[in-house]
This record gives C-alpha cells, structure tokens and sequence, in this order.
C-alpha cells in the first residue's frame, strides 16, 4: 500500500507513524515547574540532534483533555518554557513500571518523584533532579523550541553526563548492563540480543 498522510485523519496518521519507527528510545524527562514541583514524563519522540556540541531534541504533542476542560500545554513543555533545564534520564527495563506510572495525566502540582516512590538526585548544572535509580542522566540547557505543526520540538544542549559507575567502562556505556526499554508502537520492547556486522577487510 501507498498512502498519502494529508489524506489520513491525524490519529490514522499517528497509528502508522509510531509503528513504522520502532523501536523508539524514551527520554524520561525531569524537570521542575516554577514554584519548584517535581514533574517526570517519558517523551520517545526522543534522538540526539547534533553530536557536538551533544544536543537532544524530544518532541511534545498537545496535552491530552482532562476533566477540568484542556490544558493549555504538557507540564514537561511549560517547566521547560519557564525554567530553561531538563533533564533526560534513561529508562531501564527494571524501571518500565515507573515510567508508564509517570506517563498519566497528573495535575501540575503533583510530585511526580514522590508518586512513584523515586529518588530525586541532584544536578550539578541544573535545578532539576535527575531520577537516582537511573543508570544514565543526562542534564540539558534549554537550546530552542520549535513550533512544528502539532508538536513543539524542544532541543536542549547537553552539559553533563552521569552514569553510574558499573555501567562505565574505557570510556564507554555497558549497553547491554544499562538493559534501555524500547518503545514500539504502543508497546515495549528490551535489549536482547546485540551483535556486529562483519566488517569489511581492507
Ligand atoms: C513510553 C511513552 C512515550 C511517550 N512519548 C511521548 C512523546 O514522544 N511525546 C509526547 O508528547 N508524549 C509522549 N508520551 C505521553 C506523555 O508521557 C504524557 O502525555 C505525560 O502525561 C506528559 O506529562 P506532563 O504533563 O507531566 O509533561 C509518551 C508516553 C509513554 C508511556
């Protein structure tokens, strides 16, 4: 099949394009509002942006409608709005249960480290804790946001790396000890088998 996306409705649109660019990395995102409340939600419309200096973009759709009629943005692109810092914490599979608890609608003045029973550890550049259970944080300064189409892409510059010591070796990430969750379309999907490509002998 060949389908044009201008002749889909937009959530037909959504159901292909989430499964067609699997699997998707999850940047849980911490931030916090002006008055200082924790927020945590995990964002897969995630990917490194530039390689230097390290930039990330991650990609936030419109709020979803609560009962209280609709809210004008996500709490993770109005903290981000106001504060200028986020930070993107990395999703093991040991975590996934806490990070789909995060993804729910919670009002703006919940605590959402508290709600899922998380360490909030502190940054060194930034205010926002990062997630203490997480086996690699990484703290962001607000680049720039774009406003594309539904979404607002927001790209931030990546100022410090932490990652926890076991998963730290010559200079590099143990992927296969970090154990990252992927996101499918609505599922998930875990780091199973790793292997290289044979290269070529010149
Ligand atoms: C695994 C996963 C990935 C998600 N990816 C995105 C995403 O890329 N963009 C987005 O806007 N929402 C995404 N969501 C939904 C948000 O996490 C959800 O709307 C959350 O409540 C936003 O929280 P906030 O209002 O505290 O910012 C995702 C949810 C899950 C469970």
């Amino acid at each position: 099949v060949i389908i044009d996306p201008s002749k889909l409705d937009p959530r037909s649109s959504y159901k292909l394009l989430i499964g067609a660019v699997v699997p998707r990395p999850i940047a849980w995102t911490s931030t916090v509002s002006r008055k200082g409340t924790r927020n945590l939600a995990p964002f897969s419309f995630f990917t490194v942006a530039s390689r230097q200096p390290p930039t990330f973009c991650i990609s936030v759709g419109p709020p979803p409608e609560t009962e209280g009629g609709e809210r004008a943005t996500k709490d993770t692109l109005s903290n981000i709005e106001v504060t200028g810092e986020f930070v993107i914490n990395i999703v093991s599979l040991s975590l996934s249960n806490t990070m789909h608890e995060s993804s729910k609608n919670h009002p703006p003045e919940a605590d959402e480290f508290r709600k899922a029973g998380l360490t909030p550890a502190p940054c060194q550049v930034i205010r926002a804790p990062r997630v203490g259970e997480a086996g690699v944080s990484m703290e962001c300064l607000l680049d720039r946001i774009l406003d594309l189409g539904s979404d607002h892409l927001v790209i931030g510059r990546m100022v410090r790396f932490h990652v926890k010591d076991e998963l730290y070796e010559d200079g590099r990430i143990d992927v296969a000890g970090l154990d990252p969750l992927g996101r499918l379309a609505g599922n998930y999907t875990k780091v199973e088998t790793i292997f290289d490509l044979p290269t070529e002998d010149l």
